[in-house]
């Protein structure tokens, strides 16, 4: 495996992301890349912070039906953070994998994607209830608030190990 990798690593396309130009230079195909990895995060964290501060009873005019909708659009936001981390991952295998953050990195990010789709179904079940002032109002439980937490905390660490794997990776193998 380690050795099909060290050839990967040395054909066109594994070269090409990790050092070719992406079209013309001067735009490195790496750090295009890491710049579609950081517009899917502040979609995914941004969105979901949105929407916690919504469960945890911020912004209550904001419908669950409206909070829904754009739950969808932080998944879009995932799937363009996979998608680029995949080809991250691709320009230089080894060297991801020999570092213990990345696998931190990894698990986080299966705790946040968990908690993402457990939110996603809480939101759907949130039933309107009459108020003090004789009109409607949408409150989560308890138990979505802690998964709410559970997902920004998720993203928080998502990011901060995300970080710390550039500053801690070892040199490339050979
Ligand atoms: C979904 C699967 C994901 C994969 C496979 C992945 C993979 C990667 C890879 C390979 C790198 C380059 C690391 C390096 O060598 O410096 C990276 C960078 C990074 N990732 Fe991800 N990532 C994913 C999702 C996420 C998510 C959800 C977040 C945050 C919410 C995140 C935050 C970061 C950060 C902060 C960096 C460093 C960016 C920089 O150096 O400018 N990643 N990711």
């Amino acid at each position: 495996m380690w050795n099909a990798m060290r050839t990967f690593e040395a054909g066109d396309f594994s070269s090409w992301l990790r050092e070719g130009n992406f079209i013309i230079e001067p735009f490195a195909t790496y750090y295009v890349l890491l710049g579609f990895h950081a517009i899917g995060m502040a979609v995914v964290v941004g969105i979901c912070f949105m929407l916690s501060s919504r469960i945890l009873g911020f912004q209550l005019v904001v419908s669950m039906a409206a909070a829904r909708h754009m739950l969808r659009l932080a998944w879009w936001g995932f799937w363009l953070n996979l998608a680029s981390g995949v080809l991250l991952i691709l320009a230089q295998p080894r060297r991801e994998f020999m570092t213990e953050l990345f696998w931190v990195k990894m698990a986080v990010i299966v705790w946040a994607v968990l908690a993402m789709r457990s939110m996603g179904r809480g939101l759907a079940a949130v039933r309107p209830v009459a108020d003090a002032r004789g009109g409607v109002v949408e409150l989560a439980p308890w138990s979505l608030r802690v998964t709410a937490l559970m997902v920004d905390l998720g993203w928080l660490l998502a990011i901060v190990s995300g970080r710390l794997v550039g500053y801690t990776q070892p040199p490339p193998p050979l």
